[in-house]
């Protein structure tokens, strides 16, 4: 049998071994960093390991390895196993092309146009416009950025400097964009955070007054970047209102749907997003709310020259055939691109767009069952919005942050905790796809069991 057909096969006996450690043990002992040497034989060696200590070693790793598609991950804005997806994926690795030209590509890259194409017309934005897969919500949020700045400033991308630019998002927007403008040059001072309102929603009269302030003070705003579901709250900014003043002012709009930007798929969620259709930019996290592996983010672009000018560079090595349509890498930050394309349009073709629709409604009836709970039952407290995939709550006023480690130690489910206006809570992130109302009620059963001795 050749190798790769006997790794197959060893694949198949460790993704089974995956699955029942999932069920038997779905949070892994919980390690201390200095722990996880002594645990399994990590250390490379200038000798090979036979086979079988491979696959001990291999099965060490996966016994210690935190479980994020068991049903007791509740931790992150990812979580569980979309299983069309992942056999996506799985050819993809198989496959292994990559993204930058069409000879290297091939038919893959119509597929990912194919993507762009459903998903402009989802978000309301022309069919002329592009697209490009980007490695997660923050290089989309860098991309969006880099375009914005080529915009403001066409001479940045040969002389470099620049002008004092601006930037302004709400002030519970993901940390990647203070961190881009940092490392974009662009500079972290020059990003103003603008105030939000009780549910976590940029307040658009803060907006148009910090814009004034520094266009009387000799400054050159270029970009907003709106969210579509804030980080910790699942918040959706007016995005309308934002629209009308980046129109006013010329300023690239970009929205920033990685957590809940799949809500276009749904037409009973897609008003939540509401004058999507005037963004410049967008983007959304399949890997957040519609479980496909990590990563699998989809970068939009109202022009498609915007993506060309920004990235664009020659490579006469690499660009030899097919012209500038069909060769994505020109429109790319990397060179090299994993194929993300297939496990979406794998999910996509196997559900549908009304499927995709389902499961991202699906989550946000269980956040709402997770909160009706909360506010049957008098120890809790309930913080953030309404209606949210994210569910911030206290019980009976302990630590959230002691509970979430005790939960986390005794092996008992993984969930994090986050801050909003002052107050820390427990935030329980309802994503995973493979949850149902009966994991909701197990996590309030175990949290109630586990609970502490002592209130804050
Ligand atoms: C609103 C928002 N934007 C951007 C990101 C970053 O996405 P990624 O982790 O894919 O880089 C996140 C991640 O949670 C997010 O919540």
């Amino acid at each position: 049998m050749s190798e790769i057909k006997k790794d197959l096969a060893l694949f198949s006996r460790l993704a089974e071994y995956i699955l029942e450690t999932e069920e038997k043990k779905p949070v892994a002992e919980r390690l201390q960093p200095e722990e996880a040497f002594q645990k399994a034989n990590l250390t490379l060696e200038n000798n090979p390991v036979n086979e079988e200590a491979l696959t001990e070693d291999l099965k060490e790793i996966i016994k210690y390895t935190p479980k994020t598609s068991s049903k007791k991950f509740f931790n992150q804005l990812f979580g569980g196993r979309s299983s069309k997806a992942f056999l996506g994926d799985l050819l993809a690795l198989m496959l292994n092309n990559s993204m930058y030209t069409y000879k290297a590509g091939g038919i893959l890259v119509a597929l990912e146009n194919e993507i762009f194409k459903s998903s402009l017309k989802l978000a309301g934005l022309p069919q002329s416009g592009d697209g490009i897969m980007v490695p997660g919500g923050s290089m989309a949020n860098l991309m969006a950025l880099l375009i914005a700045r080529v915009r403001a400033d066409a001479d940045i991308k040969n002389k470099g400097r620049g002008k004092s630019l601006t930037a302004y998002t709400s002030e519970d927007a993901h940390y990647s964009n203070l961190k881009n403008m940092g490392f974009a040059g662009a500079g972290e001072e020059n990003l103003r955070k603008i105030k939000t309102d009780d549910d976590g929603r940029m307040d658009p009269q803060a907006l148009q007054v910090a814009i004034r302030e520094d266009i009387k003070n000799g400054k050159r705003p270029f970009l907003v970047i709106a969210t579509a579901g804030t980080t910790v709250c699942g918040a959706f900014d007016p995005i309308d209102e934002i629209a009308d003043i980046c129109e006013k002012h010329t300023l690239h709009l970009h929205v920033d749907g990685a957590y809940c930007g799949c809500v276009i798929f749904s037409e009973q969620l897609n008003h939540m997003a509401k004058g999507l259709h005037r963004a410049d930019t967008f983007c959304y996290n399949a890997h957040k709310v519609l479980g496909a592996p990590q990563n699998c983010s989809v970068m939009l672009s109202r022009n498609p020259e915007w993506l060309r000018s920004s990235f664009n560079s020659t490579a006469d090595y690499l660009f030899q055939t097919d012209g500038d349509d069909f060769n994505p890498g020109i429109k790319s930050m990397q060179c090299g691109r994993r194929n993300d394309a297939l496990k979406l349009w794998t999910l996509w073709k196997s559900k549908g767009t009304s499927g995709l629709g389902k499961i991202v409604e699906e989550r946000y009836e269980l956040s709402d069952y997770a909160r009706h709970y909360i506010k049957n039952h008098k120890d809790y407290t309930l913080y953030g919005p309404d209606h949210s995939l994210s569910v911030c709550f206290n019980y009976k006023n302990q630590d959230p942050a002691a509970l979430c480690e005790k939960l986390y130690v005794e092996e008992q489910l993984m969930v994090g905790h986050g801050s909003f206006k002052g107050d820390r809570f427990i935030r329980l992130v309802i994503v995973n796809p493979n949850h149902t109302k009966n994991e909701i009620d197990g996590f309030f059963q175990t949290l109630e069991k586990c609970s502490l001795d002592t209130s804050i």
